[in-house]
């Protein structure tokens, strides 16, 4: 598979089968990101991967966080508001997603179970939780986001299904009870990952990119 064609195949998956991947593709998915650029090559990428009974029990912790209504403290602040265009695209990703699922506009009982998900992992076996010094300041994180494209891109190309998830740093407290994430580190986001489960209504939409003329001025 060409990096073109990862590109376009890659989407974000939100229900997983729950087979497990063998150890040695998580090895091959993991050598091949680890080649991901960094500034000054210093790989700022500190990676824990969750499966079985570890990742259950940080996936009922924050179950139960989120329930209970639980204030988000994310390392990293989270978007207070989105404006203009943000909003707007933020808005069209939330339609396609509750309408895939049948989820109607004013049901919360249903749009607080979906985001529960996240929490769930969305039923895949395996979860990656990606820290970064918090002294390397944007570009540390910057750095990261390159390694978590190269992860998703790696992972499609291995035949595994991902879907970043900034969601899971919503309670960096309640997950450094479980892993022993670096002093000075800032939990980033997770990555679950495993086998899609094609069949499911919620993998059946993908979503839409803006005109490379919103993005990109030329300049002669
Ligand atoms: C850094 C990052 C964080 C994200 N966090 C979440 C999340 O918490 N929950 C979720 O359902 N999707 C999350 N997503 C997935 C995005 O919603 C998705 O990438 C976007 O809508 C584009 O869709 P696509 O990945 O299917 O192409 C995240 C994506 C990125 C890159």
């Amino acid at each position: 598979m060409s990096v073109i064609e990862a590109l376009s195949k890659r989407y974000s998956c939100r229900k997983f089968k729950s087979d497990e991947l063998p150890s040695t593709l998580i090895s091959d998915l993991l050598v091949a990101a680890q080649k991901t650029a960094s500034w000054c090559n210093t790989q700022p990428w500190s990676v824990h991967i969750l499966s079985g009974d570890a990742r259950g029990k940080v996936s009922d912790a924050l179950v139960s966080s989120a329930r209970a209504g639980l204030k988000s403290e994310s390392d990293i602040a989270f978007p207070e508001r989105y404006i203009g265009e943000y909003k707007e695209r933020r808005k069209v990703c939330g339609l396609q997603l509750y309408s895939a699922v049948g989820i109607e506009r004013g049901d919360d009982v249903a749009t607080q179970d979906q985001l529960l998900e996240n929490f769930r992992f969305f039923g895949a076996p395996h979860v990656a939780f990606i820290s970064t010094p918090g002294e390397l300041g944007a570009y540390g994180a910057v750095d990261c986001g390159l390694y978590i494209s190269s992860f998703m891109l790696v992972a499609q190309e291995l035949g595994v299904a991902t879907i970043a998830q900034a969601a899971l740093a919503s309670y960096p407290e309640v997950v450094k009870r479980f892993i022993p994430i670096s002093e000075g580190h800032n939990l980033l986001c997770g990555i679950s990952f495993g086998y899609e489960d094609e069949s499911h209504p919620v993998n059946s939409y993908r979503t839409e990119r803006a005109t490379i003329a919103s993005s990109v001025q030329f300049h002669i």
